[in-house]
């Protein structure tokens, strides 16, 4: 990992997909929720929850919660997809939703609240995770190993905290699953800077 510089993880970290069952071995697993822990977080609170799920059953389902609100989401692209980046893009997300519950981690990003929280109110302190979820996903590229950020899977937050036991006062906001690639790693695709960028404020 200490020869992989940061500039190559940022720009080489695609969504992998596609992933082999090949055992991630524990030691790896730990260094990703270390990296992830070294995030910052408002008010530096601490209190991302990371649970790292390799039991069989448990993974199950969250597969089913994952098919369940990713078939609809992706049913009209499917049909009728934008563009061939679309196409395969969506390729990758029907083979995660066949394979997920054959991945050997799904890492499931938390917050802990400190009290009941539902709604919309689970995302109020979102930003206290991402960054550490960002930290997760370029360490697994320095490492070699592949992951992607996704959310479908914990749209029924009760349901997700039923199977994973959490307390009511988590709210969980992404399930990244990691294993060996299947295909190659490859530079990210962006719009140009330019597009996406002004000095001093956006309107002339
Ligand atoms: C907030 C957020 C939610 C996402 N949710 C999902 C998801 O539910 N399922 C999925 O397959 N990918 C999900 N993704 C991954 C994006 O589709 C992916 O990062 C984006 O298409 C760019 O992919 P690339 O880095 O390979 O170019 C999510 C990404 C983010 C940042």
């Amino acid at each position: 990992m200490s020869n992989f510089l940061l500039k190559d993880a940022i720009y080489n970290c695609r969504a992998m997909r596609r992933l082999k069952t090949d055992e991630v071995p524990e030691d790896l697993l730990l260094q990703l929720i270390d990296a992830a822990n070294q995030a910052p977080s408002g008010s530096n609170s601490q209190r991302a929850r990371w649970i790292v799920v390799r039991d069989a059953e448990v993974k199950q389902q969250l597969a089913a919660q994952n098919r369940l609100h990713a078939e609809p989401y992706i049913a009209p692209n499917l049909k009728n997809p934008s563009s061939p980046q679309q196409k395969r893009m969506l390729d990758a997300v029907v083979w995660q939703m066949d394979h997920m519950h054959e991945i050997p981690a799904l890492i499931v990003a938390c917050f802990d609240y400190l009290q009941a929280v539902s709604g919309v109110e689970i995302y109020r302190q979102a930003g206290s995770v991402w960054p550490g979820i960002q930290n997760l996903l370029l360490t697994a590229r320095a490492l070699g190993l592949g992951a992607a950020p996704t959310t479908l899977a914990l749209r029924d937050q009760d349901a997700v905290r039923k199977i994973l036991k959490l307390p009511e006062t988590f709210a969980a906001l992404c399930l990244i699953p990691v294993g060996y690639p299947l295909g190659k790693f490859g530079p990210v695709s962006r719009r140009p800077v330019a597009e996406i960028m002004r000095f001093d404020a956006w309107e002339k």
